[in-house]
C-alpha cells in the first residue's frame, strides 16, 4: 500500500533539495552534452533494447536532473518528465528551453499516473534512485505498465540494493541493515540530499531487493527480456568502500 505521509514527506525533502541538485548537476554539465551525447546517460544494453527512438512517446517516471529525458529527446522521442518535486520540473524545463528540446513536463507521484491513458506510451524509463523513496514497488510498476502499449519496453535502471545495505567499518564494510529489511527507514535531515547532515526534514528510504523489483515487474504484466547489473564507479557520498560491488540494476521488460 502507498503511505500518503512517507510520500508527502519525501516529496517535501525533495522539493528543499532542488537548489544543490540542480547546482550538482550545473557542477558536472552532463545536462547540457547529453542531447548529443546520450551515450553518456544510457547503457549499451538501454540504446540495444530501446532501438530507433524517432516519433516514439517515452515516459521517464522519477525524472529528477532529466539527463534521461534530455538524452531520449536528443535521440527523437516524444519525451514526457515526470517528476513529485515541481522544484525539478521548473528547473528541467528551463534547462530544455534552453536546449531547444520539446518535452512535456507534469508532477505527479509515481504511485498514481491516473494523469495519463491506459497504453498512451511506447515505452518507460525509470529509475536512477527513485525506487527508495517509494512505499509500494509494486503499485510504482503497476502504474508503470498500465500507461504502456503492449509490445512496448519498461526499463528500470537503478542503484544496485546490494550497495545499500553497508556501511564503512576500517577500510572495509560491515553490514548495516540486513539486505531483507525493507524498511522504512527513517532520517532526520537537512535538504543536501548528496552530503546530508541532520537536520528538520524528515525522509524515508525503503531498500527493495532485486527479487522485489523483479516480481513487481511480473507482477505488472511484463515479461523479462533483460537483467544486467554493472558498473563499478564508487560515489564519494556512499560512506563505505564499495570497491567490487555493481553498481547499478538494469532491468529490460515487454508488456505482453
Ligand atoms: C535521485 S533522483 C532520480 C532521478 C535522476 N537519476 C537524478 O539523479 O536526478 C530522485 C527523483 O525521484 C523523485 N521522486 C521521489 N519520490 C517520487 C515519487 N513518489 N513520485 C515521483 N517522483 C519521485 C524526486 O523528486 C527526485 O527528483
Amino acid at each position: 500500500m502507498v503511505d500518503a505521509k512517507i510520500h508527502a514527506a519525501n516529496h517535501a525533502r525533495w522539493e528543499a533539495a532542488v537548489p544543490r541538485w540542480d547546482a550538482a548537476a550545473d557542477s558536472r554539465g552532463l545536462w547540457r552534452r547529453c542531447p548529443k551525447e546520450p551515450d553518456l546517460v544510457l547503457c549499451p544494453a538501454e540504446r540495444d533494447h530501446l532501438g530507433d527512438l524517432s516519433g516514439k512517446r517515452v515516459c521517464v517516471l522519477g525524472s529528477g536532473d532529466n539527463q534521461v529525458v534530455f538524452a531520449l529527446a536528443g535521440l527523437g522521442a516524444a519525451v514526457t518528465s515526470v517528476d513529485i518535486a515541481q522544484g525539478q520540473l521548473d528547473v528541467a524545463a528551463r534547462r530544455a528551453e534552453e536546449l531547444r528540446l520539446d518535452i512535456a513536463f507534469l508532477r505527479a507521484d509515481v504511485t498514481d499516473l491516473g494523469a495519463f491513458a491506459d497504453a498512451h506510451f511506447d515505452h518507460v524509463y525509470t529509475g536512477g534512485h527513485v525506487a527508495v523513496w517509494v512505499s509500494d514497488i509494486r503499485r510504482y510498476y503497476a502504474e508503470a505498465a498500465r500507461i504502456l502499449r503492449p509490445g512496448g519496453l519498461l526499463v528500470v535502471n537503478e542503484y544496485h540494493p546490494f550497495r545499500r545495505i553497508w556501511r564503512a567499518q576500517g577500510d572495509g564494510l560491515a553490514v548495516a541493515t540486513p539486505y531483507g529489511e525493507r524498511g522504512p527507514f527513517a532520517y532526520h535531515r537537512d535538504a543536501d540530499i548528496l552530503r546530508p547532515s541532520p537536520g528538520p526534514l524528515v525522509s524515508y528510504e525503503f531498500h527493495w531487493t532485486i527479487a522485489d523489483m523483479i516480481n513487481a515487474v511480473l507482477h505488472a504484466g511484463c515479461q523479462l527480456v533483460a537483467v544486467e547489473e554493472y558498473g563499478e564507479h564508487v560515489g564519494d557520498w556512499e560512506g563505505a568502500p564499495m570497491h567490487g560491488l555493481p553498481e547499478l540494476f538494469l532491468i529490460i521488460a515487454v508488456k505482453a
